[in-house]
């Protein structure tokens, strides 16, 4: 495959910050409690090594996102953000118009960060408001109450001109009824864009035990669908329809940043656990750092790296894994790209059987895609096309 870049190429840099004040009994995000605090100056100089690595090994890009995820990258000082988003800029030229997007917890101590973080060049803040419910927080373990929430989603829309938030659905006990209600609320409040996500009972976490004792009940799989569809429903009538399986917006307002990762384009992550595609030369390495915050510290500080994955993919490996993000989004996928990634077809006989049975279509521009009854078996489509 080769990847010819220009100015106008999508590269994004993902930065991991990986600290949270309390682990939600859900989350299999990788993140970590240090009731001792932590030096967040020796991180922070630890992400400007990593990105001055990183830099010297691919060389010259326009940076067109950034985006600090976690975690909880609310927790940072401002001036912690300011210094990793002057590193980036001095390793690559920023794009006028390059969105900055930081992942921010709604309690009342974060929002009054985020005048700083404006000052320091964040335009995007995606708040985690999970639930607009306070008994569905507290199950939750949510640190925060649905009017705290509501508040920094108030500041938020003062400070940045580009904000999100993050609801959970399909949670214990939860009716049709109160979602669509829920649903309604959370849409008056949002702007542009919402992510949606239905519950899903990670391995290794509180939730799991509980679910595997039956003391956690979900909605089954009927409800869940039903849960689905009404989103869809409800979003679209409101002007905000799925652009991504779980990602809702106003055209021209998709998160730009999440679209590089989806449409298979090159990204840098820096940070304990974060993820990276680069592309050199001819080669598409997939990356990994070490998760654990403090080893990949020390890593860092020793060899200027954390970096635990470095694998070239073959041309199979990133045609599949294209396919696997790009029928992700309502706008699917082009077929001539894939075969440009991989010498070949996708296998015509068996998009034939996903068009008969309604899963996928093809657009007039010859783009492939999959349907609205195809989206709840996303995973079943993919795994039917990948070779
Ligand atoms: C990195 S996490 C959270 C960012 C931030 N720390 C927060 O909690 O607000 C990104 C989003 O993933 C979603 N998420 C995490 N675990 C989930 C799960 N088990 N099921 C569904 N959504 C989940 C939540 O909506 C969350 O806001
Ligand atoms: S959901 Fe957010 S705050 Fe909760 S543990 Fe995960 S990353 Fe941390």
């Amino acid at each position: 495959m080769m990847v010819k870049m220009t100015s106008t190429t999508p590269f994004a840099v993902y930065v991991h910050w990986p600290f949270c004040l309390s682990k939600c009994p859900y989350c299999d995000f990788n993140s970590h409690v240090r009731h001792g605090g932590i030096d967040e100056g020796r991180f922070v100089r630890a992400f400007e090594t990593e990105l001055a690595t990183t830099a010297e090994r691919i060389g010259a890009r326009t940076v067109s996102s950034i985006f600090f995820g976690g975690g909880t990258p609310s927790l940072m000082l401002p001036s912690s953000v300011e210094i990793i988003l002057d590193a980036i800029a001095r390793h690559w030229t920023i794009a006028h118009d390059a969105e900055v997007t930081l992942e921010a917890n709604p309690t009342s101590v974060e929002a009054t960060r985020f005048r700083g973080y404006r000052a320091a060049g964040v335009n995007r803040v995606s708040l985690g408001v999970q639930a607009l419910d306070d008994t569905a927080l507290k199950e939750l373990g949510r640190l925060h109450s649905v009017q705290e929430a509501l508040d920094a989603v108030a500041v938020a829309r003062l400070i940045f001109d580009r904000y999100s938030f993050d609801l959970i659905y399909a949670r214990p006990r939860q009716t049709l009824e109160q979602w669509s209600a829920e649903l309604k609320r959370a849409i008056a409040e949002a702007a542009e864009h919402l992510s949606l996500y239905q519950l899903t009972i990670e391995p290794d976490t509180p939730f799991f035990g509980l679910h595997k004792a039956g003391k956690l009940i979900v909605p089954d799989e009927d409800l869940g669908r039903d849960l689905y569809d009404l989103t869809q429903q409800v979003c679209a009538d409101a002007g905000l329809p799925a652009y991504e399986i779980s990602n809702h917006a106003r055209a021209g307002a998709e998160c730009r940043h999440n679209l590089v990762y989806w449409r298979g384009h090159e990204y840098a992550g820096v940070g304990p656990g974060a993820h990276g595609r680069l592309n050199l030369g001819d080669r598409r390495f997939a990356t990994e750092t070490e998760k654990r915050p403090e080893s990949w510290l020390m890593r860092v500080e020793a060899t200027g790296s954390g970096l635990t994955v470095d694998e070239t993919l073959t041309p199979g490996e990133t045609a599949d894994e294209f396919l696997l993000m790009g029928l992700r989004l309502a706008e699917g996928i082009e077929p001539a790209r894939y075969h440009a990634l991989c010498g070949r077809e996708i296998d015509p006989k068996r998009v034939a059987v996903l068009r008969e049975e309604g899963a996928v279509e093809t657009t007039a521009d010859g783009r492939l895609r999959v349907t609205q009854s195809g989206f709840p078996v996303l995973d079943a489509v993919v795994a039917d096309l990948a070779a």
